[in-house]
């Protein structure tokens, strides 16, 4: 069928909506129309190419929601009607680290940016309309009117909830949430200081207080996300991390904080190093954030690593099981312990998706969403 998705035809570029031709779904798949979709940094980071994709054109988006209007062949679990949000992560159920509580580490995951059906490398689920392959961002491409996806990236949802904002259960939460309470461990009474308050960070906010730390630290230099970042959790918020360094150690006689999360929107390795510098003995510096994929070393004290036991916890999806954990985190949306409400800043309609980013870039968001009709 006919549809219409945002793309990036070269990088850097930028994203353009173009005409799409969706293929009918196969057994284990489903079509669904979107009805809300996140503009987390990550399609940025393929726009600016610092995360390469395998072809062009690649249509973006990880974070949304919408209905399933059609059932692939033999595929049960499912029915037309039903209310889907995507998780960013495929998970397979059977490989060796869904079957050890870890589903973001699916196999399936090093088809990210393949763009192709993950069970049929070769084959493409959009065209352009004369043909050529489009690849599909995570297995999903969010940002199209209606996609096609593997239910390994589906998690059926209760149809009361609202699609425009759970929509942002599909990454930003559970990343930003689960880089506090299962990354870094936040326990009650913990200093803790989140670096970056975007989408992600504001949720390692809302996961840092609701685990009981008692000083919950936000470093941004734009003066927005540091007022939102103290309506949503923090206790303290700063514009750079030196000033959130030294108020830790001051509130630690000296010793620095228990974690400092990283989700930045472009991390760099002086990020990790700064974190590095302002953690405790034993403390965990969790970088949640993305940078140029192809950067490498970290400009930490090798003394203070291994004489100070201090630990670098990289974190996918916040360490969380999508299956189960946006389906929780969907139960702490409606016991009012998980805000989303507040997290959507502005929305956009499709065509308007690269002012969306040009906004983001510009500090005026917490978090964008495009609202399909
Ligand atoms: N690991 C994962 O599973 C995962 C999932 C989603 C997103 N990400 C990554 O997380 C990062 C954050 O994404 P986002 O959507 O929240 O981005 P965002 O652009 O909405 O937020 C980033 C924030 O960082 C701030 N910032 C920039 N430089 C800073 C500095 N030196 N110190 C403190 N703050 C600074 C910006 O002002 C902005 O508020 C991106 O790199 C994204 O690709 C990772
Ligand atoms: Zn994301
Ligand atoms: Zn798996």
């Amino acid at each position: 069928m006919r549809t219409r998705g945002a793309v990036i035809t070269k990088s850097p570029g930028e994203y353009e909506v173009i005409d799409l031709e969706l293929d009918e779904p196969r057994q284990g798949e489903l079509m669904v129309k979107m009805a809300a979709s996140g503009l987390c940094h990550s399609d940025d980071h393929l726009a600016t190419g610092d995360m390469p994709a395998a072809l062009y054109p690649f249509c973006g988006g990880h974070e949304g929601s919408g209905v399933v209007e059609k059932v692939g062949p033999g595929t049960p679990g499912f029915e037309v009607g039903d209310h889907v949000i995507f998780s960013f992560l495929p998970g397979c159920g059977r490989c060796r680290w869904c079957a050890s509580g870890m589903q973001n580490l699916c196999d399936l995951g090093a088809t990210l940016l393949s763009g192709a059906r993950p069970d049929d490398p070769t084959s493409y689920r959009m065209h352009t309309v004369d043909g050529q392959p489009v690849g599909q961002m995570c297995g999903i491409s969010t940002f199209a009117e209606h996609t096609v996806v593997n239910i390994a990236s589906a998690v059926k949802i209760e149809k009361d909830l609202p699609l425009d904002k759970v929509c942002l259960l599909g990454c930003g939460v559970g990343t930003g949430w689960g880089s506090a309470v299962n990354s870094a461990q936040v326990r009650p009474g913990d200093t803790v200081i989140i670096m970056g308050i975007g989408g992600i960070g504001i949720n390692a906010v809302q996961g840092a207080a609701h685990a009981g730390a008692s000083n919950v630290i936000a470093v941004d230099p734009v003066a927005m996300k540091r007022e939102k970042a103290m309506q949503l959790g923090a206790t303290h918020a700063f514009a750079d991390i030196a000033e959130a360094d030294a108020f830790a150690k001051s509130v630690t006689n000296g010793q620095g904080a228990d974690s400092c999360i990283v989700t930045i929107g472009v991390v760099k390795g002086e990020h990790v190093g700064q974190a590095f510098s302002a953690i405790r003995k034993a403390g965990t510096v969790v970088v949640t954030g993305l940078g140029n994929m192809a950067e490498v070393g970290l400009p930490v004290s090798l003394a203070e690593l291994t004489l100070f036991q201090k630990r670098i916890q990289g974190s996918l999806f916040g360490a969380s099981s999508p299956s189960s954990d946006i389906l929780r985190q969907a139960q702490m949306y409606r016991d009012g312990k998980i805000n989303l409400d507040d997290l959507v800043t502005s929305t956009y309609s499709l065509d308007d998706i690269a002012q969306g980013y040009r906004d983001m870039h510009a500090g005026k968001n917490i978090r964008g969403v495009i609202l399909f009709d």
